[in-house]
Parts: C-alpha cells; sequence; structure tokens
C-alpha cells in the first residue's frame, strides 16, 4: 500500500531553547529566511506525500497560522513584484493537506503520536519526521524509509552511526541481522542509555515508517518511573509479537536543528540570504 501521509510530533516545549519558545516555538525558529518546520514539509512533498497531520500545543497555533494562505500579504508582494518571496511557502500551502491535532500535556513523543491516531487509516502504513532533524541530500530521506518499507514489508527507522560519548542523547538500536551495507534488522531499540550500556553506536534520527498498529502498542506499554511512555518501548513489544522492524543508515547530511549548536551549525553552512 502506498504511503501517503506523515506526521510531524510538534508539541513539546522546546526547554533546550527557552526563553526564546516561551512565545516562538522551536519548530518556528529561522534557518536562514525559513522555519524549520518548512523543510520538513517540503520533504514530504518532495517524497509525494501531501497529506501532513502536524501534532500541536495549544500555544503552538502560529504553526497552523504559517501554512495558512495570506491573500493580504500575496496582494502587497504582487504589486511589488516580490511574489517570488513566498512562491515556495504557497507552493507547499496549495498542494499539502494539513490536519492539526493537540497534545494537552508535554507527555513525550509516544503520547504526541497517539493525538494523531484518527489521522491513519486501519491497516495503513504512515511516515514520521521529527522536526529538529534537517537532512539534505539527492533524494528525500523519508522516501529512503517509504521504498525500504515496501520492499521488506516491514516498519522503518532512520539511524546514524554516532561517537559513543554522543550516544547517550539518542534512541539505540541492537542489530537482529545486516541486510545490506544501509540497511538492519533490528533485535530491539533502546531510549538514551547510558553509554556503557548502549548496545550500538547506532542511533535513531528522526525519521520513521510505522504500521497504524502502533497506535495499539502504545497504550499497552509500561510507562517509566516517570510516567512517560517511551517509543522504543512501544516498538520492543511489536518487535516481540513479530513485526519485522529495520534501521536504514541516513543518506543524506542531518542537521540536529534541536540544540543551540545544531541550530548555529545549519545557519553557518546553510545561507540561503
Ligand atoms: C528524539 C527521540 C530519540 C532520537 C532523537 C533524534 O529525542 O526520542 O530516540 O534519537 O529524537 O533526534 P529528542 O532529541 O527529542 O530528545
Amino acid at each position: 500500500m502506498k504511503i501517503t501521509k506523515l506526521i510531524i510530533p510538534a508539541a513539546g516545549i522546546g526547554s533546550r531553547f527557552l526563553p526564546i519558545t516561551k512565545s516562538i516555538p522551536k519548530e518556528m525558529l529561522p534557518l536562514s529566511n525559513k522555519p524549520a518546520i518548512e523543510y520538513i514539509v517540503q520533504e514530504a512533498y518532495d517524497a509525494d506525500i501531501v497529506k501532513v497531520g502536524i501534532i500541536l500545543s495549544p500555544e503552538k497555533n502560529v504553526i497552523k497560522e504559517y501554512f495558512e494562505p495570506n491573500t493580504h500579504l500575496d496582494n502587497i508582494l504582487a504589486e511589488k513584484n516580490q511574489s517570488y518571496r513566498v512562491a515556495g511557502l504557497n507552493s507547499l500551502i496549495e498542494h499539502i493537506n494539513f490536519s492539526y491535532f493537540y497534545q494537552y500535556n508535554p507527555a513525550g513523543l509516544a503520547d504526541a503520536l497517539m493525538q494523531a491516531k484518527t489521522f491513519i487509516k486501519d491497516d495503513e502504513l504512515f511516515a514520521v519526521a521529527l522536526p529538529d532533524d534537517i537532512i539534505f541530500g539527492t533524494t528525500p530521506e523519508i522516501l529512503y524509509l517509504m521504498q525500504i518499507a515496501e520492499k521488506m514489508q516491514g516498519m522503518v527507522i532512520a539511524v546514524q552511526e554516532v561517537p559513543l560519548e554522543n550516544i547517550s542523547s539518542y534512541g539505540v538500536i541492537q542489530i537482529d541481522k545486516k541486510i545490506d551495507e544501509n540497511c538492519y534488522q533490528i533485535a530491539s531499540l533502546v531510549e538514551k542509555p547510558k553509554m556503557e550500556d548502549a548496545p550500538s553506536n547506532l542511533a535513531i534520527v528522526g525519521r520513521y515508517v510505522f504500521h497504524a498498529d502502533l497506535f495499539s502498542f502504545i497504550p499497552k506499554t509500561p510507562l517509566t518511573t516517570s510516567s512517560e511512555i517511551l517509543l522504543p518501548d512501544t516498538i520492543n513489544l511489536m518487535i516481540k509479537s513479530g513485526y519485522p522492524v529495520f534501521a536504514y543508515k541516513v543518506q543524506g547530511e542531518r542537521f540536529d536543528t534541536g540544540t543551540p549548536q545544531g541550530w548555529l551549525k545549519f545557519i553557518m553552512q546553510n545561507n540561503n540570504f
């Protein structure tokens, strides 16, 4: 079945960028002249996905406004012969069908995804992209995962080798078997392990293809001691129930714009002005 939908969880409080994220969502921070989330929507569109579901918290409606038409601004720019300034964004607004869902308490990624359950039909495969991870390459990164999902008939998670001293900032996979140079079948996952407990140096990057059954496994996942459901724990339950899950190495160049250092690196290397 063709993958036609992408979910972007964007309900977090943006703690690493406070205080600016008190009133400007992290996903709206400028990466040169575009907000981070626009790069993700563009990646979806480039992968031929036109249904995008965005999970917001109630204070983050400025994201919704950004993806709404603004004829007043369009008319002013047309008069000045400057329509090119919003042409890319307006093309996305024209072609993408946006849906919005709300997470009222910041209870983690699995809980955020749960809010978009009605967006996905039973038995459907769907894509997820975390807006912190901006990836540039010759092919939209999510398209590689969609192709692997189809070929291997399973769920797929993007991974990247990272230095072991940084591994505890990520979800980490344990390999079951190697399929080829870039693809592995996953035995299990662990969220943010201590360096000495990490099962590999392959860190989860924010691109996934999931099966709709994820939504029935999230509520079955045991809570952590801080009462959170961790997405890797849910995926472990699915693996134990026989769902094949694959890891695919990121092919493009990844920028972790979820940290001030990564955000700055992006600006230094991708100045579109
Ligand atoms: C999230 C995921 C983590 C993943 C990371 C990639 O963590 O929970 O598994 O490795 O994104 O960027 P966060 O960076 O939101 O803390």
